[in-house]
């Protein structure tokens, strides 16, 4: 059984992604420093699968920590680096709590791990600022970046382009995420917003909970059919198990250079009033909201092309719209009940 090292596996994404690796088979052991999660989601993971996985609470920043995990872990064959900042607008704010976290937590792992080692990044649509053409493809050019956050992705990318170009017993694969929502289908991990939510599903849930005010729809005259913004909204369940594809092509040694990068989304755009009217037509929840000026530095569509992805990851989205707006009022719920 491969061994896989995963980097804030308690986390929104990383918590998904350990429940779909322990399904497919794999052994995890996750590292996280509960910067922005709880420990409780162990709890969680266990009440899923069966068994709590290994767990070491620290900060990937620390080297000399990294150091004496990968000298007491030489059976690890498979990396997931989810550990990372993410909030845009705290990181406009803080640039440097950003570059520090974001970089020194990656090249301190690429240090220590580059000895036959599978290497799966957490990347983002972001790095495609408003795309030319879409659907937009990987092969579209990385816009300067609108934020510190956005801009450790894209330099992100380039630092392991650079180190793989050396490295030929690192395999890496970046997956470009696009908008990750919802929740696992027990309703017993999901995402912990820190604060008011800024992303616009964390909002409408806690705004139909009634902890927070109207939803403020950030513009209605965009170039889009109905005027609001459009993104690829994702199931994170189906975006965990990209993670499982991208590990098994790394192990089958599938992949055609020791760098590769993926698009990972549905494909499919929807604006925002689409996603106000899918929660409200899966839930049965009627919600309240305004029309307000566009937000700084949003991009008015993006979506992806993922036919790399079903093509050479074999992999491809199987919940919808209302699977994502219904489990992501479920465990709304279930933390109301169940506070963390
Ligand atoms: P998250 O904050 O829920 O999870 C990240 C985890 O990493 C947290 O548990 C946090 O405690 C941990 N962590 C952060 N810095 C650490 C460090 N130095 N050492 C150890 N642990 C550390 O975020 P998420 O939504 O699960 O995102 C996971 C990854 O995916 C991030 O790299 C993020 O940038 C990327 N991503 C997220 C989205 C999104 O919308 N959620 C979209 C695209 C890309
Ligand atoms: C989606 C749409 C908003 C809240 C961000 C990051 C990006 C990536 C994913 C990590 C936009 C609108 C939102 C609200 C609204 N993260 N909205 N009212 O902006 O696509 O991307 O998360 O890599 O880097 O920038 O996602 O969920 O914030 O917004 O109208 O209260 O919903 O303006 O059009 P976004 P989002």
């Amino acid at each position: 059984m491969s061994k896989i090292l995963v980097t804030g596996g308690t986390g929104y994404i990383g918590s998904h992604t350990v429940v779909e690796l322990h399904n497919a088979g794999y052994e995890v052991v996750i590292v996280d420093d509960l910067s922005n999660s709880s420990i409780k989601i162990l709890d969680q993971i266990e009440a899923i699968i069966g068994v709590k996985p290994e767990f070491h609470q620290f900060d990937l920043c620390d080297a000399q920590k990294v150091n004496e995990f990968a000298a007491k872990h030489n059976d690890i064959t498979g990396i997931i680096h989810f550990a990372a900042f993410k909030a845009v607008g705290e990181s406009v704010q803080k640039p440097l709590k950003y570059y520090r976290n974001n970089f020194f937590s990656l090249i301190n792992l690429l240090e220590v791990f580059n000895e036959n080692i599978d290497f799966v990044f957490s990347s983002s649509c972001t790095v495609y600022g408003q795309p030319d053409s879409l659907p937009v493809t990987e092969s579209e050019k990385v816009k300067p970046a609108e934020s510190p956050y956005g801009n450790t992705k894209q330099i992100a990318e380039e630092i392991l382009v650079e180190t793989a170009a050396v490295t030929p017993g690192l395999n890496i694969v970046a997956l470009r995420y696009f908008n990750p929502v919802g929740a696992h289908k027990t309703a017993l991990i999901g995402e912990l917003p820190n604060g008011v939510p800024a992303n616009l599903v964390p909002f409408i849930t806690q705004s139909a909970i009634g902890k927070r005010g109207p939803i403020v729809v950030h513009g209605n005259d965009y170039d889009t059919p109905d005027g609001s913004a459009i993104r690829d909204y994702i199931h994170v369940v189906d975006l965990a198990k990209a993670h499982v594809a991208a590990i098994k092509r790394l192990e089958e040694k599938k992949a055609e250079a020791n760098y590769e990068v993926f698009n990972i989304g549905t494909g499919k755009g929807s604006s925002v009033l689409e996603i106000i009217n899918a929660f409200e037509s899966s839930t049965g929840e009627k919600l309240n909201y305004q029309i307000g000026p566009r937000r700084g530095g949003d991009i008015e569509k993006i979506y992806g092309d993922v036919s790399k992805s079903k093509e050479l990851l074999g992999w491809q989205t199987e919940l919808d719209l209302n699977e994502m707006m219904r489990s992501a009022w479920e465990w709304e719920k279930y933390i109301k009940a169940n506070p963390f």
